[in-house]
């Protein structure tokens, strides 16, 4: 090595090192685009974060329900590697086939990375017209257990028994990440949603460890309701909720309850915590199999998913700036997908997002 190669071999590190520094340090992300619809809304997210200059690389990957050894139902290995690698994923819908064979792969999902927490922020969008304004809560349901634990049997001829299973350990689980999600979100306090008047033990049980949890987060208010008095005040008014914490069934009806205030599947949001760091953001619709393929599909939730899971990451900024480029296409209402009230393409809505971005640097 002559000297003047050995000073251009040092300029052009130097040159690489102030790149590294001044760009933030690139992420991955398993991606599973999903059935149907799946492949479009996706394709929208990655062109959006391509505009945005998002700092996340795509590791894409398909899943569908193979059998293991003993004959278990689990996820392709090359998907579940690529998650225990990189820990954070994003998903579109998955279809789930009546009479598959095979358990629905989205609750595969949730067992093979112990999904236990649902999360759905639900919060008015400018001017998308519903009955509602100012909606502004989140609802976080236990995902693993309650009345989906999956144990029926039949007891005698026309009799079955469904059991519903509360847990400690799982409660008090559920608990400390609503307080923990709170006091991180800048939300003031957590209300736990139960029956526990009618289900003594099981639902008694969920509510003390929300108010043993609640002991030790003096900064968060805490509240208890029962489930039939939320649903009553939520129709009534819901600005008067914040976040919301309860068991699994409670939560699979009222956030779809709640998405239904702000406009439905269509645009809210989803993430699904896990054990050991892992999180996957979804969209909660289905695969939309009428509009497949025609490039129709609104990409709203699934990209909304996914500014929750660069928060989730801690890209505040990006994240800010795809959801005011999405909130102001959707406010300006030129460009619009036919479920938002428009006639334009997927494409059209995706492409005007990115002007926009480009437009706010
Ligand atoms: N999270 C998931 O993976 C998930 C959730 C629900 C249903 N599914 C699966 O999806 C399949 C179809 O279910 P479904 O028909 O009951 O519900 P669906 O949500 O797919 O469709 C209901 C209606 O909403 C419309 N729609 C849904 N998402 C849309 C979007 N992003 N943009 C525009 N329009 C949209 C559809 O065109 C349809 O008219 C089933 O196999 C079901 O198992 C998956």
């Amino acid at each position: 090595l002559t000297h003047t190669n050995i000073f251009l071999l040092v300029k052009q590190l130097l040159v690489a090192e102030t790149l590294l520094l001044l760009s933030p340090q690139m992420q991955t992300v398993t991606l599973i685009p999903g059935d149907g619809i799946g492949p479009e809304i996706s394709s929208a997210v990655v062109k959006i974060f391509e505009a945005a200059k998002a700092p996340v690389c795509w590791e894409e990957r398909n899943v569908t329900a193979i059998k293991g050894p003993g004959g278990r139902w689990m996820i392709p290995p090359d998907a579940k590697e690529s998650m225990d690698r990189s820990k954070i994923g994003l998903k579109g819908p998955l279809k789930t086939p009546i009479a598959a064979g095979h358990p629905s792969m989205n609750l595969l999902l949730r067992k093979t990375f112990d999904l236990y927490a649902n999360v759905r922020p639900c919060i008015s969008i400018e001017g998308y017209k519903t009955p509602y304004t100012d909606v502004n809560l989140v609802t976080i349901r236990e995902n693993t257990e309650g009345e989906y634990s999956g144990i029926e049997h039949v007891i005698v001829e026309g009799v079955v028994q469904s059991i519903k299973l509360i847990t400690e350990d799982a409660s008090r689980r559920i608990a400390e990440y609503a307080f923990e999600y709170a006091r991180n979100n800048q939300r003031s306090s957590v209300t736990a949603v139960h029956k526990a008047n009618i289900m003594r033990m099981s639902d008694g049980l969920f509510l003390r460890k929300c108010r043993e949890v609640a002991e030790t987060y003096k900064d968060i208010k805490f509240t208890e309701m029962y489930l039939d008095t939320v649903c009553l005040n939520m129709v009534q008014d819901p600005t008067q909720f914040d976040v919301l914490v309860m068991p699994n069934l409670y939560g699979d009806i009222l956030s779809d309850l709640c998405a239904g205030l702000i406009g439905g599947l269509g645009v809210t949001p989803s993430g699904n915590i896990g054990a050991n760091g892992v999180a996957i953001f979804e969209s909660v619709h289905g695969t939309a199999p009428d509009i497949a393929g025609l490039d129709l599909a609104n990409p709203t939730a699934l990209l909304l998913s996914a500014v929750m899971m660069l928060r989730h990451m801690g890209h505040h900024e990006h994240a800010t700036r795809i959801q005011t480029a999405c909130f102001d296409t959707i406010r300006d209402k030129k460009v619009l997908t036919g479920d938002l009230g428009g006639s334009s393409k997927c494409s059209e809505f995706t492409a005007d997002i990115c002007h926009r971005i480009q437009d706010l640097d």
